[in-house]
């Protein structure tokens, strides 16, 4: 990493998203300094007053709101400014309206010559990743989005409940889009090396099938869910949030189903989607080569065929 405070971090954007993550953050003490942006500047202001107020219970640290001038140094920026989902809405639909958000934000980063890694949050993240890519001009490396984290968590969740085993030794991810095209891989799916169906059957379940199915429309239908009953997501997102950034900034080397640029990988190319990669302190490291069967490659290629779709779209709002 270059020039950077490693005990820093910025979060732009403080709606639910921003201010969990923030809070997740301020607990486990990760970073020293927290600098919180908002287009309401006043949001920004009193989600750091109430946080701040946890600070003697936890540890002393600097919980802030700021302009862009706070940020230049910061280790990560985390963007989770925008709109979030409406019930009933895809996270498809809002792009538009968070792509232009985004063709504010990105100018003010670059303005500043950060050299810090950009976690990009708001969704639909796999596209919101590749406009910052284009509009940072930054190494891809330092432009990581949370992708499928998240969804990868709830599936390990899912898995454990099912087979009531810790969800920690479940080994599985969701890969392509955070969205409705995602792609569980269950072929590669095991319970501490023990492959999935075998241990299903230790478990005395013989449906695979059904089950499978049952727990990937689950993890699709999260979100959806959630939104359905309290409006937003938040809890889940600030988790991914604060393990992304420990991994950064520990160099953890670990592997996490980030959202990053193809190059040309199962045939795709010039997209933004989450594949299984090695993230440390430089960011994004390198995608790990994960065998896919027939069906999830041909999955994963029609993921990679929506969000080309709606780059389409935003090329008329000028991206390059
Ligand atoms: N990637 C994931 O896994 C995941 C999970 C949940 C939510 N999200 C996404 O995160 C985003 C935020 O969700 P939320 O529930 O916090 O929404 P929210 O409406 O509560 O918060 C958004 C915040 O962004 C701010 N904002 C808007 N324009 C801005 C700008 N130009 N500069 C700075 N701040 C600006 C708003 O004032 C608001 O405080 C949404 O796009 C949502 O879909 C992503």
């Amino acid at each position: 990493m270059g020039q950077v405070n490693l005990r820093k971090v910025a979060m732009i954007g403080c709606g639910y998203v921003g201010s969990a993550a923030a809070f997740a953050l301020m607990q486990n003490r990760l970073f020293a300094e927290i600098v919180l942006i908002d287009v309401d500047q006043e949001k920004a202001e009193g989600e750091a007053m109430d946080i701040g107020h946890g600070i003697p219970l936890v540890g002393n640290m600097k919980i802030y709101a700021g302009s862009y001038d706070d940020i230049a140094d910061a280790a990560i920026i985390v963007i989770t400014a925008g709109a979030g989902q409406k019930p009933g809405e895809t996270r498809l639909d809002l792009v538009h309206r968070n792509v232009s958000i985004y063709q504010k934000i990105i100018p003010e980063i670059t303005k500043r010559n950060c050299q810090g890694i950009l976690l990009v949050v708001s969704n639909p993240v796999d596209i919101l990743t590749y406009v910052t890519v284009k509009l940072s001009g930054f190494p891809e490396n330092r432009v990581i989005g949370s992708g499928t984290v998240l969804d990868t968590a709830r599936l390990k969740y899912q898995v454990g409940e099912h087979l009531a085993v810790d969800s920690k030794s479940v080994h599985a991810f969701i890969i392509g889009e955070h969205g409705d095209s995602e792609i569980a891989v269950w072929s590669s799916a095991n319970i501490s090396g023990v492959p999935l169906d075998d241990f299903c059957e230790m478990r005395g379940q013989w449906n695979h099938d059904k089950i499978q199915e049952n727990i990937a429309e689950t993890v699709k239908r999260s979100a959806y869910e959630i939104i359905e009953r309290k409006q937003a997501t938040y809890y889940g997102v600030a988790m991914t949030i604060k393990r992304i950034c420990e991994v950064i900034i520990r160099d953890e080397k670990s592997i996490l189903p980030v959202s990053t640029m193809m190059h040309g990988e199962f045939g795709i190319d010039d997209v933004a989607l989450s594949m299984p990669s090695i993230v440390g302190a430089d960011g994004f490291e390198v995608r790990v080569p994960i065998s896919l069967n027939e069906e999830e490659c041909k999955n994963l290629r029609k993921s990679a065929q929506t969000l080309k779709e709606i780059l389409k779209q935003c090329d008329q709002i000028a991206i390059e």
